[in-house]
C-alpha cells in the first residue's frame, strides 16, 4: 500500500518530512517532488533499498541512478575528486536542475552506479526535496518515479498511476514546475560533456564551462539507431499501415521496416552489464502509451488524415497554427516558449494517455539549441519523426 500525503510546498510540515525520512532510513521507498519531475527515492548507501528501485521501475540494472544530497559537503563525501569546474558549476547552478557526473566514492552503493566508477549527483532546489534530504541525513538515489522508458511524472497522481506497487509513501507537493528532467554533465571526461540536455541550457553552461562538449548521441540522428527520420514517408502510407506501427516499438521510417530496439531489451535480475555511457541512450524513453508522431510541418495534415481514418488524436500545436475542429481531435495549444513547453509537455501527454487516445501528433519546435532538451524528449518518445518541409498550408488543404 502506498500512503499519499499532501504536503505544503513552501513550508513542508515537519512531521510528514520526518515520517518520510524515517522510511528512507529504514530502507523504504519515498516518492517526492523536485523542481524537475517527481523522484523515486531510496537510501543511496543501502544496496537492498536501491535494488528495490530497479525492481519497481523495471529498470535495466546497468542504467545508473542520480544521487540527491542537501549540500556540497555531502557531495564531497560520495565522490573522490571535487574539481574547480565542479565548484564553479555548483556555485552557479546548485541547488537546481543540474546533475554532475563525478568519480564515485566507496560509500555509495555500486547498485546505484550500475557498478561503474562514476556517480551522478545533484542538489535539488525544491523545498520539499531539500527538507527531506536534510531530515534523512542521507544521500538519496532518486530516478524519475515512472516505469522505465515511460513518461516522467510531474504530479503525485502520475506516480501513483504509473507505479501502483512498491512505493511506501508519496509526498504530494502539487505539479512540478520544470516539467522535464535535469541537465546531466559528465566531469570525468577530458572535456566536460553534456550527456543529457535538460532545464539548464548549453548556453547557460558555457558561461561557466566555455569548452563544453555535446555528447555525439545528442546531435547525430544516426545514433538513435532504430528511430530514423520520416523524410520519405508519406502521411497517407502511415494512415494505411497501422500494422507497421503495431508491429514494434518503432516504425522505421523511410525504410519502412520495423526492428526490435536496444531500448526494449530487459536484463534479468542479477545480470550486470557495463553502465550505459550516457543517460537517455535508450532510444525508447520518455514515451507515452499513445503512438506519438512529431512533425516539423504539416502536422495538421496528419491530424486530418487520422480523423478521416476514424482515429482519435491528441494534437499539440503552436498557438498560431489554425485549429482543426473535429470531434476526434483533442487540441492543446502552446506558445513558442521553451519553459512553458517543457513544463506542460509530460502533463499533456499523461492527460492524452488518460483519455486513451491512440495517437498523438506534435508540431515540432525548431532545431535550435534552446529547444535541445524538449526535442530530445520528443524524439525518444516518438514512433515517427518528420522534419520534411511541407509548403502546403492548412487553408489550401481539403476540408475534413
Ligand atoms: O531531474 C532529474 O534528473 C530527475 C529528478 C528526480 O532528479 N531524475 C532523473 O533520474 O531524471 P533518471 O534516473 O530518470 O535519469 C538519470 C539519468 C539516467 O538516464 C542515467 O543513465 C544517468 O542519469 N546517469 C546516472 N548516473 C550516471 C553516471 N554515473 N554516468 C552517466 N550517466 C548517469
Ligand atoms: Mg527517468
Amino acid at each position: 500500500m502506498t500512503d499519499v500525503f499532501l504536503i505544503h510546498l513552501r513550508l513542508p510540515q515537519p512531521p510528514l518530512i520526518e515520517r518520510a525520512a524515517e522510511i528512507l532510513r529504514a530502507g523504504g521507498i519515498v516518492a517526492f517532488p523536485t523542481e524537475t519531475v517527481y523522484g523515486l527515492g531510496a537510501n543511496a548507501l543501502d544496496d537492498f533499498a536501491c535494488e528495490k528501485i530497479y525492481a519497481i521501475k523495471q529498470r535495466p540494472r546497468h542504467n545508473p541512478l542520480i544521487v540527491h544530497v542537501a549540500d556540497i559537503a555531502a557531495v564531497q563525501q560520495i565522490t573522490t575528486h571535487w574539481s574547480d569546474t565542479a565548484q564553479e558549476l555548483a556555485r552557479r547552478f546548485w541547488p537546481g536542475p543540474l546533475t554532475m557526473v563525478l568519480p564515485k566514492g566507496n560509500s555509495v552503493s555500486s547498485v546505484v552506479t550500475g557498478h561503474g566508477p562514476t556517480v551522478a549527483v545533484r542538489i535539488p532546489q525544491h523545498p520539499i526535496a531539500l527538507e527531506l534530504l536534510r531530515a534523512a541525513r542521507l544521500p538519496v538515489a532518486a530516478p524519475s518515479a515512472n516505469r522505465s522508458q515511460m513518461l516522467s511524472p510531474t504530479t503525485a497522481e502520475h506516480v501513483l498511476t504509473g507505479l501502483p506497487q512498491g512505493v511506501d509513501m508519496i509526498l504530494d507537493g502539487g505539479p512540478t514546475n520544470g516539467g522535464i528532467e535535469s541537465t546531466v554533465v559528465d566531469l570525468t571526461c577530458a572535456v566536460p560533456t553534456l550527456l543529457r540536455p535538460g532545464l539548464i541550457t548549453p548556453h547557460e553552461l558555457r558561461q561557466v564551462v566555455p569548452n563544453l562538449q555535446i555528447a555525439p548521441h545528442l546531435t547525430s540522428d544516426d545514433s538513435l539507431g532504430e528511430l530514423t527520420l520520416a523524410t520519405e514517408l508519406s502521411p497517407a502510407s502511415m494512415a494505411t499501415t497501422p500494422a507497421l506501427l503495431d508491429s514494434g516499438a518503432y516504425a522505421i521510417l523511410g525504410g519502412l521496416t520495423p526492428k526490435p530496439t536496444a531500448g526494449t531489451a530487459q536484463l534479468k535480475s542479477g545480470e550486470t552489464l557495463p553502465p550505459l555511457p550516457a543517460p537517455g541512450m535508450l532510444a525508447r524513453h520518455y514515451a507515452p502509451q499513445a503512438r506519438m508522431e512529431c512533425w516539423q510541418n504539416g502536422s495538421w495534415r496528419r491530424v486530418q488524415e487520422l480523423c478521416r481514418a476514424g482515429q482519435p488524436v491528441g494534437w499539440i500545436k503552436w498557438q498560431d497554427t489554425p485549429l482543426i475542429r473535429h470531434e476526434l481531435v483533442r487540441t492543446v495549444e502552446l506558445p513558442r516558449n521553451v519553459e512553458v513547453f517543457a513544463r506542460r509537455l509530460y502533463a499533456i501527454l499523461h492527460n492524452f494517455d488518460e483519455q486513451r487516445l491512440p495517437h498523438v501528433v506534435v508540431e515540432l519546435p525548431p532545431e535550435e539549441e534552446i529547444w535541445l532538451a524538449v526535442r530530445d524528449r520528443l524524439r525518444r518518445g516518438a514512433i515517427l519523426w518528420s522534419e520534411k518541409r511541407d509548403t502546403k498550408t492548412l487553408a489550401e488543404s481539403t476540408a475534413i
